[in-house]
């Protein structure tokens, strides 16, 4: 009770004291397990994010010692007098800033600065080999829950191309990579849920227990509640992938296959475990993004291929096995191969470890470091096309509006519509089969426009107007608006719902004031700012 006054009692001083200096002793009072810091390197690494677009800085940042700590800030936010709302944040791995503010504090779910700080670490991830499932702190990033179900030679199901991403940033999305077509996204791989809602109860959810808070949170963009715990179902891991890439010149043949290849259903050996498919209209980077693929051990080159229109397309599998069945994986392969219409020749053909497999991007990522080519601009467009329109889109677009330049890796690939809940917050196009479009752009300043920050931002209206103006009704995925009126239109018949939730579940507008759904509903002057 005391600790809680005087937490309430800082922040409200704290809140006043903006503007002048703030005087640290006050954050001394806090009565959190953790650390609060004012720190300007805290508060700066706070204050950005993977995109590269927008910085803002919060007043202070919070390590959490354990979920107490968050619901205790929470709790002090929506009791105060003056009011200050509260951003977790996970890798920080958004684009538009949606993990920042302004007005309030944001809880650093992810990283070892609590450690440095001889902070305990929340929670290892603990396992259960029984059920196959694994319990984590919201704030561990993928990549560790990897390694340490490895341990028990389990992993979870549905993945994110990338894994230096939080439990608590992807399920607030979906988190959806090449298994979604199969196992759906992340967000429906999730039996249980701790949570801190915007009014600072703790709570545990579940389809059966809080079914409402559990529903709103999955893809639910931060708005209901911060995840401080998730349960997410485990597989038997395989220990080695078979993975293929192959090219096709014509668009129809290539979504085709596609298509084909997530209508199989049934025996594991009869389908692939990994569908996913990228676009090539300027070679130069692509290699450079992700490709050691495209080796001297692969005989093909690109340019030797004629492609209709200048773009080709590739489609990207995989097979997982055990080295016990390494005996049949050829066969297995083959005869799903066999059923594809790519161009012939055009196989590329690598064998790797599950682990290296998962987390082939962060081998991208450390070359493009190495090349000062990670900490750019990235103005990236995600967005979920209904498979009606797929053609068009790519007459319009990827024959069309993107020229001969992308300026980063293109994905594109179909997912099943029956495999995603519907009662989960997120918004999917109305078809039993729609596809993800994934411009992942870095913008250079290299002296020609064109690979410029503003002429890709530019390129992503055209894009999105493209769409409006041909009734393309595609939603965007990790979205991004700036007027209500634009999120009510996202979110179409789901919106009455969403806000429900939100007044249910985080009345006074504290959470995620990044993802600019909601006003604050205090200092709206100030919350309009940005
Ligand atoms: C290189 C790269 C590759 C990517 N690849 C994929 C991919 O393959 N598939 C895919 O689906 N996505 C992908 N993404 C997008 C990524 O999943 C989202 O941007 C995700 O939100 C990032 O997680 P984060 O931990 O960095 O979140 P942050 O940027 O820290 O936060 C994102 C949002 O979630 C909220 N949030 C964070 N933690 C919590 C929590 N514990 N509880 C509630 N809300 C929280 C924040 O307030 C914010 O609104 C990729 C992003 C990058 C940069
Ligand atoms: C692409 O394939 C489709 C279906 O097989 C075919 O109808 C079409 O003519 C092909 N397009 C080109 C440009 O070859
Ligand atoms: C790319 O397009 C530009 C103009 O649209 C053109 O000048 C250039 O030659 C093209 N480059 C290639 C490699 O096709
Ligand atoms: C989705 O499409 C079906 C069939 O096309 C239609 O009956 C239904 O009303 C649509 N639902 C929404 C939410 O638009």
């Amino acid at each position: 009770m005391a600790s809680k006054f005087l937490l309430t009692l800082a922040i409200c001083r704290l809140i006043v004291a903006v503007g002048l200096t703030l005087d640290p002793t006050e954050l001394l009072l806090l009565g959190v397990e953790g650390q609060v810091s004012h720190d300007p390197a805290d508060v700066g690494s706070a204050s950005r994010d993977f995109g590269g677009l927008k910085t803002a800085e919060p007043l202070a940042v919070l390590y959490p010692a354990s979920a107490d700590d968050v619901a205790r800030l929470v709790k002090s936010a929506y009791e105060s007098a003056y009011g200050f709302d509260v951003s977790a944040r996970g890798h920080g791995h958004s684009i538009n800033g949606q993990a920042m503010t302004r007005n309030g504090v944001v809880i650093q779910m992810s990283g070892s600065k609590g450690t440095r700080l001889g902070l305990r670490k929340p929670e290892p991830p603990r396992v259960s080999e029984k059920f196959m499932y694994v319990d984590v702190w919201g704030g561990e990033l993928w990549i560790d829950v990897l390694r340490s179900t490895l341990e028990y030679g389990l992993a979870p199901k549905s993945w994110t191309d990338y894994l230096y991403l939080s439990i608590g940033g992807t399920l607030s999305n979906a988190g959806i990579s090449g298994q979604a077509f199969n196992h759906g996204p992340q967000i429906s791989n999730v039996y249980e849920l701790e949570v801190v809602t915007g009014k600072g109860e703790l709570l545990r959810c579940s389809k059966e227990q809080n079914s409402e808070l559990y529903h709103a949170v999955l893809g639910g963009l931060g708005q209901f509640g911060i995840i401080t715990k998730a349960r997410i179902a485990l597989e038997k891991a395989p220990q080695r992938v078979r993975w293929i890439r192959v090219l096709y010149s014509n668009f129809t043949t290539f979504t085709q296959d596609q298509e084909y290849l997530i209508s199989l259903q049934g025996r594991q050996a009869q389908k692939f475990d990994y569908v996913e498919g990228f676009v090539i209209v300027d070679e130069g980077l692509i290699n450079n993004w992700r490709s050691s693929f495209f080796s001297p051990r692969n005989p093909v080159k690109i340019s030797s291929i004629k492609a209709d229109g200048g773009v080709l397309y590739c489609l990207e599998i995989t097979k997982n096995y055990q080295e016990s069945n390494a005996g049949t994986i050829d066969q297995e392969v083959e005869a799903l191969l066999k059923k594809l219409n790519f161009i012939p020749a055009s196989e590329f053909t690598t064998d790797l470890p599950y682990i290296d497999f998962l987390d082939r991007v962060h081998k991208a990522e450390l070359k493009l470091r190495a090349k000062n080519l990670w900490d750019v601009p990235h103005p990236w467009l995600n967005l979920f096309v209904p498979k009606s329109r797929i053609e068009d889109f790519d007459k319009g677009v990827f024959k069309g509006i993107l020229g001969n330049r992308t300026s980063g890796p293109i994905l594109i690939y179909p997912m099943n519509k029956n495999k995603w809940d519907e009662k989960n917050s997120v918004v999917t196009p109305n078809e039993s089969v729609f596809y993800v479009v994934a411009l992942l752009r870095s913008a250079l300043e290299t002296g020609d426009e064109t690979h410029g920050l503003e002429y890709l931002s530019h390129q992503n209206h055209q894009i999105l107007q493209f769409c409006k103006d041909e009734g393309i009704n595609a939603k965007q995925y990790l979205p991004h608006y700036t007027t209500q009126q634009e999120w009510v239109h996202h979110f179409g018949d789901k919106w009455t719902q969403f806000s429900t939730r939100k007044m249910e579940f985080d009345p006074r507008h504290i959470l995620a004031t990044g993802q600019r759904i909601f006003t604050p509903s205090f200092n709206p002057n100030k919350g309009a700012s940005w």
